[in-house]
């Protein structure tokens, strides 16, 4: 999907969130910023730890105690979230952002059945009857193809699949009509078939309603056919964005394209790794001064350890000095060849 300019649906910007414990700052994000535009799927990517999640829960003010905004902006229909009032906020979570989380079980209450908590949400947020808010339940479940809806609202969530469960998660996600909708790892738990058919469900449903979608991932492979633009993060940053195709075809990080080298083959029964990162990321406890990619880096020179980069092109860019314009060119003048083979498995199709 072409995005036609337009004002963003969300806007952050120099996002940074730390937690404070007696062990010192953990700076988990450090200065994130990245736009989302009406009616689009945005990929937000990285290994686990790399910033992902504290990003999504400091848009939506959901951190724990000890973590704080330390800085930034997260502009969403005009208003600064960053400074609003917990009343304020409430009634923007469930309501004009839906949420949905990667274990559906933490998040419903297996006290109650699933229909009373899609009824509970409706009306919490919507003046309605309660009449009107089950017939609106029904609705919903059979929006996320929930078969026998108005049966299965009578069930508990122990006895929905897994599948399911995420099913009435995203229902509930759904039941005022979000303008955004941030999904974090929403099929993570999920086995490969059932994955790709929520994933499927959720673009789906992006395409009928015309909401903005926020899908955050460990895993680049999963999210090519669903997004249209993808953010990569690593050590609490931006390390490259750009629209999906592009960032496949030319990836421009060398992280990103160790992302890509190890997306698992699908034709490969084991769904396998094909070349996992060597090294691990940084402790954010102790953040580097300059590119945290550094000691995994096959391309890190001097100049990397010494200052961290800008994002270096717009639209597509990528925060690595090789894009420098007094860099050598070995890198970008090969970009490309070694992840088209990855392309072919997973890569958006053309
Ligand atoms: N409650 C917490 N207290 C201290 N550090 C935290 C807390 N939650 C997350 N972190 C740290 O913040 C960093 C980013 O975490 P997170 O956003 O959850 O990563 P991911 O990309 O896997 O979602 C990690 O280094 C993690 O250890
Ligand atoms: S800035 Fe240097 S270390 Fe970081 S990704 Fe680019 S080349 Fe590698
Ligand atoms: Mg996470």
């Amino acid at each position: 999907m072409t995005i036609p300019q337009m004002n963003p649906v969300l806007s952050v910007r120099d996002l940074a969130t730390s937690f404070f414990s007696q062990r010192g700052e953990v700076q988990a994000v450090r200065g994130v910023s990245f736009d989302v535009f009406p009616g689009e799927v945005l990929g937000i990517v990285g290994e686990s730890g790399s910033g992902k999640s504290i990003t999504a829960m400091s848009i939506l003010r959901l951190l724990k105690a000890s973590g704080r905004i330390k800085s930034g902006s997260v502009h969403f229909d005009g208003q600064d979230l960053t400074a609003l009032d917990e009343a304020d906020l409430r009634d923007i979570r469930g309501n004009r952002i839906g949420m949905i989380f990667q274990d559906p079980m933490t998040s419903l209450n297996p006290t109650l059945t699933v229909g009373e908590q899609v009824i509970e949400t409706i009306l919490r947020h919507r003046k309605a009857t309660r009449a009107e808010a089950r017939a609106r339940a029904v609705e919903l479940f059979e929006l996320v193809r929930i078969p026998s809806a108005a049966e299965r609202l009578k069930s508990y969530p122990h006895e929905f699949s897994g599948g399911m469960r995420q099913r009435v998660m995203i229902a509930i996600a759904l039941a005022c009509d979000p303008k955004l909708l941030i999904a974090d790892e929403p099929t993570t738990a999920l086995d490969v078939t059932i994955q790709r058919q929520i994933l499927g469900l959720l673009k789906d449903l992006q395409s009928r309603l015309g909401m903005a979608i926020i899908l955050i991932t460990h895993d680049l492979g999963v999210i090519a056919e669903v997004t249209d633009r993808i953010v990569v993060m690593y050590g609490g940053l931006v390390m490259e964005t750009g629209p999906v195709r592009d960032l496949f075809a030319r990836p421009m990080h060398p992280y990103t394209r160790g992302l890509l080298a190890s997306v698992p083959d699908l034709r490969d029964e084991t769904h396998r790794r094909l070349t996992p990162i060597p090294g691990s990321p940084p402790d954010m406890a102790h953040p580097p001064t300059g590119c945290p990619f550094t000691p995994r880096c096959p391309h890190a020179m001097r100049q990397c350890q010494a200052a961290l980069p800008p994002i270096f092109g717009t639209g597509h860019g990528a925060r690595c000095w090789l894009h420098h314009p007094d860099a050598p060119s070995s890198f970008t003048s090969s970009s490309g060849g070694e992840v088209s083979a990855q392309r072919r498995v997973r890569g958006p199709s053309s």
